[in-house]
């Protein structure tokens, strides 16, 4: 972890997942508050099926949201509820597990045999934890994405941006989700709440990140499309860039021009026990969740 621009960065860490699944974690099943709402950030880009085509067999979700953005390839998802799809290049899964659901998701590459997607964890407060589930499937040609004058182009997959909402409403954390890409040599300011907890995810190429206060005209190292900036701040793939309590970000993109999502939302300040795909408020509330699966009653009767 460092600390630059008042930024703090990492780098996503090789994890195996599901039945070996190999992919990158930017963060989670570490301090949950840390990112409140969300608890966790898979990056499963892989270039060959032997990296993923095991897949994530047949396991539970509750008290929780995942949401499943697939580049390339695809993922085939079933459900113990009779729910079943495919998400392909572009498309954008949003689950709310609440009181339980049993799935498997299956990736499979693509013509060149990669598959790449991320999935996020976005944590449910205690009054939806058990609520019925819901699926949000989104199609690509759904999701808004706006040009600017600049080349920087923005697809708006949750909350508002730019005039433009997303297709998928009703979360409970209010939170915004954006891929967003920025030319080669292009500086761009984008506005954050510092009510809320927000990051970046770089996933092509790098950029600086800079929030207002940063100082400018120190360290100058290199420079990227006529601005300078320190070539120790540049992120490349797989940095997490975490904003902390900020009311903007600025990012001057590198030669190769960034590709990164900026996700945020609204902190749920509320205790996290958390055992594997299940997070409650309360360890007899985990407990009752294993009980659960135990006797087969996991899965509530739809009302
Ligand atoms: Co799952």
């Amino acid at each position: 972890m460092s600390v630059s621009s008042r930024f703090e960065t990492s780098q996503a860490r090789p994890t195996l997942e599901g039945a070996g699944v190999q992919l990158h974690r930017a963060f989670g099943f570490q301090d949950p508050t840390e990112l409140d709402p969300f608890l966790l950030f898979d990056d499963f880009r892989g270039d060959h099926p032997d990296m993923f085509e095991k897949g994530f067999p047949w396991h539970p979700h509750r008290g929780i949201e995942t949401i499943t953005y697939v580049l390339s390839g695809s993922v085939d998802h079933t459900d113990s509820l009779g729910n079943t799809g495919t998400l392909g290049a572009g498309d954008v899964q949003w689950m709310t597990a609440g009181s339980g659901i049993m799935h498997q998701e299956m990736p499979h590459g693509n013509a060149k045999g990669q598959m790449h997607g991320f999935q996020l964890w976005a944590n449910l407060p205690s009054s939806l934890k058990m609520t019925a589930p819901r699926y949000q499937d989104v199609d690509a040609k759904e999701i808004p994405e706006i040009t600017d004058d600049d080349g920087t182009r923005v697809k708006v997959i949750v909350g508002d941006f730019w005039g433009k909402s997303g297709p998928v409403d009703g979360i409970a954390a209010d939170p915004q989700y954006l891929d967003i890409s920025v030319p080669a040599g292009v500086k761009k300011t984008f506005k954050l709440s510092h009510h809320r907890r927000s990051f970046a995810y770089v996933y092509e190429g790098d950029a600086a990140f800079a929030d207002a206060s940063t100082p400018t005209g120190i360290l100058l190292e290199k420079e990227v499309g006529g601005e300078e900036v320190n070539i120790r701040d540049m992120s490349g793939n797989r940095t997490l860039v975490r904003f902390g309590a900020s009311d903007s970000v600025t990012v001057q993109a590198g030669a190769q021009g960034v590709r990164f999502l900026l996700i945020s939302g609204q902190p749920l300040q509320e205790p996290v026990a958390w055992h594997g795909p299940i997070v409650m408020n309360t360890r007899a509330e985990l407990m009752q969740a294993v009980k659960d699966l135990r006797n087969g009653t996991f899965i509530k009767p739809a009302h």
